[in-house]
């Protein structure tokens, strides 16, 4: 999600008004989540890079985030939203923590929509959290190196039990990843757009979905494999 500080920018306000702009946004897409009957979503909120940020940003941005759950908690439940957090919690505050656990619990019985904020998150740093899991495990003698494959790996990370995103969008014009679910995104469909994260409506999450749906997917095979699967399946 990314363009909230050049959409207030260009409204001459503060780069805060960007930010709550964006939690609007935030609440549109979740719904048309629901609506669509998509089952994952998983939002990029902080990376473990932001806390670079001024200071007084990164305080409001966390306020905003205690905020924002508070607020949006009762809908979310109501609309069967399953709500989890990954990335590094040690780092948060402990207020934000505490709020985080219990909209968790709350949820945690929910199905319609597995909704993950990833906060204070790096995609290298969830690999190496990773590795470490299972080295520990190897020095523990209760995995062997053998036994890490790309189903164990997996598990151990913060998606774990979640399929691959299908669709990866960026907001704001640029054209990285950002260092967001490095290990995931392997064969993800990749779609930029200059709308502002604040822009990101209803309209523009069609848009999106529409140039995913006119891609082929191939997962390393040919076009002709894909081609021939799909009339042998009809
Ligand atoms: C959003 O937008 C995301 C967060 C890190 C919360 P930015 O704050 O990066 O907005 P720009 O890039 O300055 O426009
Ligand atoms: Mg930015």
């Amino acid at each position: 999600m990314d363009g909230n500080g050049r959409w207030a920018l260009a409204r001459g306000t503060l780069r805060a008004d960007g930010h709550r702009a964006g939690v609007d946004a935030v609440r549109v897409i979740v719904r048309e989540c629901v609506r669509r009957e998509i089952g994952a979503l998983t939002l990029f909120a902080f990376s473990s890079e932001n806390w670079r940020r001024p200071p007084d940003e990164v305080l409001g941005l966390m306020s905003l985030f205690v905020e924002s759950l508070e607020a949006e908690i009762p809908e979310l439940q109501s609309n069967g939203v399953r709500l989890r957090f990954i990335g590094e919690r040690a780092e948060l505050d402990a207020r934000l923590r505490a709020s985080m656990a219990s909209s968790e619990q709350l949820t945690a019985a929910n199905a319609r929509l597995a909704l993950q904020v990833a906060l204070s998150y790096g995609g290298r740093g969830d690999i190496l959290g990773a590795a470490r899991r299972l080295a520990l495990q190897v020095e523990r003698h209760q995995l062997t190196a053998a036994q890490i494959d790309e189903d164990t790996f997996a598990a151990a990370l913060a998606l774990a039990g979640l399929p691959d995103p299908d669709l990866f969008i960026r907001t704001g014009g640029e054209q990285r990843l950002s260092n967001f679910l490095l290990w995931n995104l392997a064969y993800t469909e990749l779609y930029f757009t200059e709308c502002l994260w604040p822009d990101f409506d209803a309209h523009a999450f069609d848009a999106a979905l529409q140039h995913y749906a006119t891609r082929q997917r191939r997962f390393g095979l040919t076009a002709e494999q894909i081609e021939f699967a799909s009339v042998a399946d009809a």
